[in-house]
């Protein structure tokens, strides 16, 4: 995940700049860099590896500049050499960049044909080069931010600074984080509190689409639309704590917004962006073209991110898959083929049951492939290859950002699988590539649903009983609804396959029963339509949380809609868990639940 750093100040920032950004190195990077302007031009200094190169070269070349960017990069598009480092800069302006800027290859074209020259492989020298052609028609800096940050899809934080311009320096935010920090004739940016806790505690976090202009005297915030927005100061701890909430009320909330950006950075770490190939980061000790069957076991939520790879392995890789709760698995005695694939999911790494499953599986001759986040954890030490979740510490014990994670690897793998195994050609993979690259930014935009959301919590809290209702990778997507809502409210809640409605739930459907469906616009749809007339004859509110079209074709009076963006429907699971999980923080914490630690659970279950 890459660390952005800015100062804008009245004395040479490099060395401070430098300073905060090794405060950011447990988010991992491969090469760094640092521009300021001196004598009103913009200069940089970018070295590969770790930041002591980059400190050695600033050694040779000290830069003095009074403004300036810094970054940590974690390569995703382009490999981590000197000349894909961060900032990236044209005679105009220079910027640092965390995310992924979706739309860069149909920017770049266009770029390219109105005569600008592109050096790196990265998808972020656009921004450089868009905002340089808005500034060449006439534009000031901040207006052609303004002009060029409209075009960008995708997660992304930016922090820019212009040759000729020592007093300003602008940031903005869209689905990554960026926070501005207060200090006495200085100004700062940076990725989160802790970039910023050596030079001050005064914090203002920027909202989803915000962008900032700074001086040395001040900040100015505008929103998405471009308005100038009011944003709040707080006061942070974070030169004392290495995990804090930021600007939210629980972890739980802060974990849900970090998705678009540690999702990203998973997939990142196992998709070759660039070509649009599926690029495992470790050599498997087995030929996928070799398996007969895979065999999934885990607990919980990591269970039902398994169950949704069922349908991804089954449909990319061809391959059957076996799935279990590993309470159960474990004592099955579960015959299976030497030389097969025992996949574990696990956050923590350390669940009883689930290590349990892969001793079993271990012993019956398989392959352990583990998807955990801690990768120092028991479960990790005892596979043969670790597929890591890059979540970050997960504090809050109801599971969101582990489990979106959870699923960008399990995606990758399914596509990787279905590549080795001659099921996808290239061309199909470079589309289910490409579609995942698309999931951090339908994430982003997911959280703009979230005051219509917390509006229908209060409804919800009043709920005795909730369904959700789902099919194909929606249907465990309903499973993990009814337990996060369940977990964290204790509103009891059930999920099902809508197809089984009619076979024994519809009995208790009735006025005061809230039937949450998740139904994209996909193949399966007409068939979620009728079950949804089933409860609507039947008095049910029913809870839409499903794209345009979906509303539109339905003909169902719902009692509310929630509108998620157009997608593909192949892993359209990973955005739609953001308004599921929503639901169930902004109804607990109506209901004044103790949202991050729930009454009997524990974040990582170590006995049986
Ligand atoms: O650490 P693990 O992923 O192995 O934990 C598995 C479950 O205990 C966990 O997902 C649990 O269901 C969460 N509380 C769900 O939010």
């Amino acid at each position: 995940m890459c660390g952005i750093v800015g100062i804008v100040g009245a004395s040479p920032v490099a060395e401070q700049i430098v300073e905060s950004l090794r405060r950011l190195e447990y988010r991992g990077y491969d090469s760094a860099g640092v521009a300021t302007l001196e004598n009103g031009r913009l200069t940089r200094v970018r070295a590969e590896g770790k930041l002591k190169n980059l400190a050695a070269k600033l050694q040779e070349h000290p830069l003095k500049g009074a403004v300036g960017i810094g970054h940590t990069r974690w390569a995703t598009h382009g490999r981590p050499t000197e000349n894909n480092a961060h900032p990236h800069a044209t005679d105009r302006v220079a910027v640092v960049h965390n995310g992924i800027i979706e739309n860069f290859r149909e920017l770049r074209e266009e770029l390219t044909a109105r005569g600008h020259v592109f050096k790196t492989e990265t998808d972020t020298e656009v921004v450089a080069h868009l905002v340089t052609d808005e500034m060449q028609k006439g534009h000031s800096a901040r207006d052609a931010v303004a002009a060029a940050l409209p075009r960008l899809r995708g997660a992304f934080a930016l922090a820019f600074i212009f040759n000729g311009e020592p007093d300003l320096l602008i940031g903005a935010r869209q689905g990554a984080p960026l926070a501005v920090g207060w200090g006495e004739g200085e100004m700062y940016l940076g990725s989160d509190a802790l970039a910023l806790a050596p030079f001050t505690n005064t914090i203002t976090y920027l909202d989803d689409g915000d962008w900032v202009v700074l001086t040395p005297k001040g900040a100015q915030f505008f929103d998405a639309s471009g308005l100038p927005a009011r944003r709040a100061k707080v006061q942070t701890q974070a030169s004392a704590f290495l995990v804090d909430k930021g600007n939210h009320r629980h972890f739980m909330a802060k974990e849900i917004h970090e998705q678009p950006e540690v999702v990203g950075r998973t997939l990142a770490h196992y998709l070759d962006m660039s070509s649009g190939a599926v690029r495992l980061p470790f050599e498997l000790p087995f030929d996928p073209k070799t398996l007969t069957r895979i065999t999934i076991s885990a607990c919980g939520t990591a269970y039902y991110a398994g169950l949704i790879a069922k349908y991804w392995f089954e449909r990319y890789a061809r391959l059957p898959v076996e799935i279990d709760v590993a309470s159960e698995f474990r004592y099955r005695d579960a015959p299976m083929v030497d030389g097969g694939l025992m996949i574990v999911v696990s956050q923590s790494g350390e669940t009883a049951d689930t290590l349990a499953a892969l001793r079993y599986a271990k012993e019956q001759g398989q392959h352990i492939l583990s998807v955990v986040n801690v990768q120092t954890s028991t479960i990790a030490r005892e596979s043969d290859v670790v597929a890591a979740t890059l979540a970050g510490p997960e504090i809050g014990v109801a599971s969101t950002k582990a489990f979106t994670c959870q699923l960008a690897v399990l995606a990758c793998l399914a596509v990787g699988f279905g590549s080795a195994r001659g099921a996808l050609d290239a061309t199909r993979e470079a589309e289910l590539v490409a579609d995942l690259i698309s999931m951090p930014g339908l994430m982003a935009e997911a959280f703009k649903r979230e005051p219509q959301i917390e509006a229908l919590a209060r409804d919800l809290a009043k709920a005795k009983d909730v369904l959700y209702l789902g099919r194909g990778t929606n249907y465990p997507l309903a499973l993990e609804g009814a337990l996060k809502l369940k977990e964290i409210s204790y509103i009891h809640a059930e999920g099902y396959a809508a197809g089984e409605l009619k076979h024994g739930p519809i009995a208790l459907i009735d006025e005061a029963m809230p039937v949450i469906v998740l139904a994209p616009f996909d193949a399966v749809f007409e068939k979620t339509v009728s079950n949804m007339q089933e409860v609507a004859a039947r008095g049910g509110k029913i809870v839409l949380i499903g794209d345009a079209r979906a509303k539109h074709e339905s003909a169902v009076p719902f009692f509310a809609t929630i509108a998620m963006p157009d997608m593909a429907p192949d892993f359209a699971a990973i955005p739609y868990a953001v308004p599921v999980q929503m639901l169930a923080y902004h109804t607990a914490v109506v209901m004044g639940k103790d949202v991050d630690q729930p009454r009997n659970l524990a974040k990582s279950v170590t006995v049986e």
